[in-house]
């Protein structure tokens, strides 16, 4: 029973602390940009924005016009040298503005 209890509570901690809700706005804005990225970009990409990754260079401090265009039209924007050539081999992502913008939070 005592077993039970702990499992129980532990549980609980566990999931408090996954909770977003005690995350300023801000932060809940970071949160989901971190998601989408962990959902969709380290497959290629680096976890840690600071490094490369297996395929893709590092992000941090992307723009959100860079990540705007590379994402939506698989292209960099006007004068912007990207970091590798365009290979072709990043797929194009059908986000929203909304949605790129958090990626750009998280990457800040
Ligand atoms: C299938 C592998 C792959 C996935 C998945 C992928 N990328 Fe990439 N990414 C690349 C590669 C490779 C490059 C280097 C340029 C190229 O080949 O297009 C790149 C380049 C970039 C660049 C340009 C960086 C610079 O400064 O030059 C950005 C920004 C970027 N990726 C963002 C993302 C984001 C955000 C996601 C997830 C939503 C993502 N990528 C998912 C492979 C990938």
């Amino acid at each position: 029973m005592k077993n039970v209890l702990f499992i129980a509570v532990m549980a609980l901690l566990f999931h408090c602390k996954q909770s977003t809700e005690n995350l300023t706005p801000e932060e809940k804005f970071k949160a989901e940009g971190r998601s989408l990225f962990v959902a969709n970009c380290i497959a290629c990409h680096s976890a840690n924005p600071d490094q490369d990754g297996s395929v893709g260079p590092s992000l941090r401090a992307s723009s959100f016009d860079l990540l705007k265009e590379k994402l939506i039209n698989g292209k960099y924007p006007d004068g912007y040298k990207g970091k590798r050539p365009i290979s072709g081999s990043m797929p194009k992502f059908a986000f929203t503005d909304e949605q790129i913008r958090s990626i750009e939070a998280f990457l800040k």
